[in-house]
């Protein structure tokens, strides 16, 4: 039996990048699977390609009442809800705080976090009446590790990181599920899109993130190969099926190693600098 067999999903942001990709892993692995975003003729493309097993509704994340819909839309679809990937997102530019723009803080709390607190409200309805259900929240490790990130991106991931720990304090003796799943440098069109390229065109050149992040992975991750949307699909797979049945109110981190420490390449130099100082020292102490 494939891990997801008679289970019903729904994935936000699933037009593209990481959520694009789980929706095939979660069909791949028996799921039916309901894709929601913004862009109507790319979502209706990918529900295509996945057959009966898929459907697509269209849903801004930051509008309520297509939250609402979007959920009734996969027990209409598919008779159940047994697990929602919040993962719709866009990237934010860092301005310094002299600088912040307190409009784009609420656009990017709105997708981020608000439509998070949205998505587990309408989706533990209908997994309370089950019984059963596993949320999972797409957070970042900016939500947790700070320099790497703007404020507005930052705050609002940290901020979803908390609220799955409070869902899932409640949440649990209903037999819900609630983590969040936090990737490092994965390669795909955000980037570009969040650098002003057109987002279908963006989503073709995963490329370009590649290189970006190829260009720095030597001192910021241990691990020295670029992230995939493959790998957060895997852990979402985790996430989603009955192998996580007894992990609740966690982050799950897929990144590398970024945030475990420092790679060794970036304080190699340092490291010696370091004891040639004190070797030193002690040489000249003893002389
Ligand atoms: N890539 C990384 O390195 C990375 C790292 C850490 C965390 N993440 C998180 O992973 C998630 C997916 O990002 P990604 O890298 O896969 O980027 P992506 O390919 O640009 O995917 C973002 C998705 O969110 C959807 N979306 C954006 N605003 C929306 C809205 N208001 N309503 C509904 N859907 C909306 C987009 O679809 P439409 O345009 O069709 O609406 C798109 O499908 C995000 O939450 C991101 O913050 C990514």
């Amino acid at each position: 039996m494939l891990p997801l067999e008679g289970k019903v999903a729904v994935i936000t942001g699933g037009t593209s990048g990481i959520g694009a990709c789980t929706a095939e892993v979660f069909v791949t692995n028996g799921a039916k699977v309901v894709i929601a975003g913004r862009r109507q003729d790319r979502g209706q493309e990918l529900a295509g390609k996945l057959g009966d097993a898929a459907s697509f509704i269209r849903t801004d994340v930051s509008v309520e009442a297509d939250v609402n819909g979007m959920i009734d839309h996969a027990v209409g679809c598919f008779g159940r809800l047994d697990c929602l990937m919040n993962n719709a997102g866009m990237g934010s530019r860092y301005a310094a705080i002299a600088d912040v723009d307190l409009e784009q803080f609420d656009a990017v709390i709105a997708v981020h976090l608000r439509a998070v607190l949205a998505g587990m409200k309408y989706a533990a309805r209908v997994m309370a009446e089950q019984g059963t259900g596993s949320i999972i929240n797409v957070a970042s490790v900016n939500g947790f590790r700070a320099g790497l990130g703007g404020y507005y991106y930052s705050a609002a991931k940290a901020g979803s990181i908390h609220l799955t720990r409070c869902a899932a304090m409640e949440l649990g003796e209903k037999g819900i599920r609630v983590n969040s799943l936090s990737p490092g440098m994965i390669a795909t069109g955000g980037f570009a899109k969040n650098m002003g390229m057109q987002p279908d065109e963006a989503d073709g050149h995963p490329e370009y993130a590649e290189a970006a992040i190829s260009s720095v992975v030597a001192r910021w991750q241990p691990l020295q190969y670029v992230g995939r949307t493959d790998d957060i699909a895997q852990a979402a797979l985790f996430l989603a099926s009955d192998a996580s049945r007894f992990v609740t109110g966690q982050n799950l981190v897929v990144d590398g190693g970024i945030s475990a420490g420092w790679p060794i390449a970036a304080v190699r130099p340092d490291r010696e600098l370091f004891f040639r100082t004190i070797q030193a020292s002690l040489s000249a102490h003893s002389a």
